[in-house]
């Protein structure tokens, strides 16, 4: 079982998004435990403040260490090759993420998402505490509590034990193929005049499984010509690997 606590100013946003779907099967069956907690807990002076604005001046506020590096602490204990969880943190800044990264994080240890808000982190708590900054993308939200969601979400259909058809990992984009998926059909065979396409109700499994991969890879070279190119990069590179 993973074990994945959350740090976050606003617990509050984790509630349903626990409980639902994937994620609420996942802990209901103890292939995952996740735990939020509020980082103002760990709070000591009367406002129980956790920000404070930057040296040198500029906008916003940034994370204080305190109470920040504390609760990590006590959360994953100190770093180093010793502690008992990775520590992610969220941030803009980070390694952007991809499914090779999910699987990674999917495999152990267990984990703590560092949540950041307002401008970002004082420099020490990444230097002190933090293993790795993640990023979800080249765009910027208000904080990583909703790229905290995504990362527990991809990672926790990833677990064993928990999908009910592990084929259906393999088959996805990204996961082992590289490509979009093409598109698909289900009932009724005619809908506002739009029909399935005759193929796939043929019962002929050999040229579905043709048909799917000649969509799949047309959708990937008009949509995303650059994963055609990793994936052509890689199988060269095990081609060489080979020779
Ligand atoms: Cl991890 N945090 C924030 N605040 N914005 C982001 C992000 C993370 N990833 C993409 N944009």
């Amino acid at each position: 079982m993973q074990k994945i606590d959350v740090l976050t100013i606003f617990p509050d946003l984790f509630g349903p998004f626990l409980e639902t779907a994937f994620v609420g099967l996942a802990r209901e069956q103890g292939a995952a435990a996740i735990e939020v907690h509020d980082l103002r807990t760990w709070a000591q002076d009367r406002h129980r403040s956790v920000d404070d604005s930057p040296y040198g001046g500029g906008p916003g506020m940034l994370m204080t260490p305190e109470p920040l590096i504390p609760a990590i602490e006590e959360l994953a204990g100190p770093k180093g090759p010793d502690r008992q969880a990775r520590v992610v943190c969220l941030t803009p800044q980070g390694l952007p993420l991809d499914q090779a990264g999910l699987s990674r994080l999917a495999e152990g240890p267990d984990l703590v998402l560092v949540c950041g808000r307002y401008e970002g982190f004082d420099q020490r708590i990444l230097d002190l505490a933090v293993d790795e900054e993640v990023s979800i993308g080249d765009y910027v939200l208000s904080g990583g509590e909703v790229p905290a969601m995504v990362l527990i979400e991809g990672i926790v259909r990833l677990l064993p034990g928990v999908l009910g058809n592990p084929e259906s990992i393999e088959r996805e984009s990204f996961q082992g193929g590289a490509l979009l998926e093409g598109p698909h059909y289900t009932r009724p065979p005619i809908y506002r005049g739009l029909s399935v396409p005759e193929i796939l109700r043929s019962g002929d499994h050999a040229a579905i499984e043709d048909w799917r991969r000649k969509n799949a890879q047309a959708r990937t070279r008009e949509r995303r010509p650059d994963l055609l190119e990793r994936a052509g990069a890689s199988r060269s590179s095990d081609s060489r690997e080979r020779d």
